[in-house]
């Protein structure tokens, strides 16, 4: 039957991620013990970070010991506002914030087979439940699930009214649906896999890519390292691509290491906010996706639902390279 033969391809799908998965660490772990001797070197910085129960500041000695170049700081402003990235030094224009190996971040192809979101969160699971797995120290910066909003994934059924948009309502629904679906399907597989995961899992890391997924042409989505803690502004100048890791030696160009890039697009004073543009986007759908509202220009402006220019977007996955001009009419402009 057709649907017996597609549920055998998806489970073999999901195999095939976890394969990968396995695959994934077991290199990963060769690449560690050639990196020894500087992890030892870096024994004692970490184990003070561990100390002082840091693990942001254990999290760029690991970027740094591995060959990330790190210029902005971590800075937990406490339960209010949670971390942020600070410059560490005078910046200018052009100037690299950051370079993070992309062998160091979470990658959808990589990792999760470029299968669907679904198997990829199994697959983040997977690799956050193995307390060997290399990507522990990223791991441990990652918010908490109860720190963690994603609305989006975490909005219970019950309130979708309080939305006001039946619009919103469904595309809550296609997403969580695809999720508990996946679930349904897959529980057994992924129980022997994965020994004592549960639906709250797969949403928490189902979340964790809602919220952090960055994604590059020919590449997939990421979730990198570091970058991550920077906060969202709509006009924030600074910009990530990828390219070769600044300090990557080029014997020959198949081995050089690949980096996210990130530099500043403007000059930044030693201890100012470094912000990240995650995409452009009003309030309606920065509060759905990440659980925040925008300050700023933006929050003078109307969201996207209520402008006469709203195109439905099932599933919300489609970024805008730019906003649609403010609307800037006047009651007056009204017919009634
Ligand atoms: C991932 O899959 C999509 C189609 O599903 C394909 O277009 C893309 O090239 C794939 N990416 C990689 C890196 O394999």
């Amino acid at each position: 039957m057709a649907t017996a033969a597609v549920l055998l391809l998806l489970l073999v799908g999901v195999a095939d991620a976890l394969d990968t998965i396995a695959g994934g660490s077991c290199h990963a772990a060769d690449d560690m013990q050639e990196v020894a001797a500087a992890a030892a070197a870096a024994a004692a910085a970490a184990a003070a970070a561990a100390a002082a129960n840091d693990p942001w500041q254990e999290l760029v000695s690991w970027l740094t010991h591995h060959g990330a170049q790190v210029n902005v700081a971590v800075h937990n402003t406490g339960s209010t506002a949670g971390r942020l990235l600070l410059a560490s030094q005078d910046t200018q224009q052009g100037d690299l914030l950051a370079s993070i190996p992309l062998d160091m971040a979470f990658s959808q192809v990589a990792h999760g087979g470029n299968a669907s979101m679904e198997v990829a969160a199994a697959a983040l699971w997977a690799m956050m439940s193995d307390p060997a797995n290399p990507m522990q120290p990223y791991f441990a910066s990652l918010p908490k699930r109860h720190e963690l909003l994603c609305p989006l994934v975490q909005l219970p059924q019950e309130y979708l009214p309080l939305l006001q948009s039946e619009y919103v309502a469904a595309t809550v629904q296609v997403v969580q649906g695809r999720i508990s679906s996946f679930w349904d399907s897959h529980k057994s597989v992924l129980q022997q896999q994965i020994p004592g995961m549960t639906l709250e899992d797969l949403k928490y890391a189902r979340s964790l890519m809602v919220t952090r997924f960055i994604g590059f042409p020919n590449q997939g989505r990421f979730m990198i390292p570091l970058i991550d803690l920077a906060n969202h502004q709509q006009d924030c100048p600074h910009r990530l691509s990828v390219g070769p890791c600044p300090s990557s030696s080029s014997s020959s160009s198949s081995s050089i290491r690949q980096c996210a890039l990130w530099r500043a697009g403007a000059a930044l004073s030693e201890g100012e906010e470094v912000c990240f543009f995650y995409k452009s986007m009003f309030n309606d759908k920065s509060m759905l996706q990440y659980g925040f509202l925008q300050s700023g220009a933006i929050a003078d402006q109307l969201h996207g639902l209520d402008r006469h220019d709203f195109k439905s977007n099932p599933g919300m996955s489609e970024a805008q390279s730019q906003l649609p001009p403010p609307f800037k009419g006047v009651s007056s402009n009204m017919l009634f």
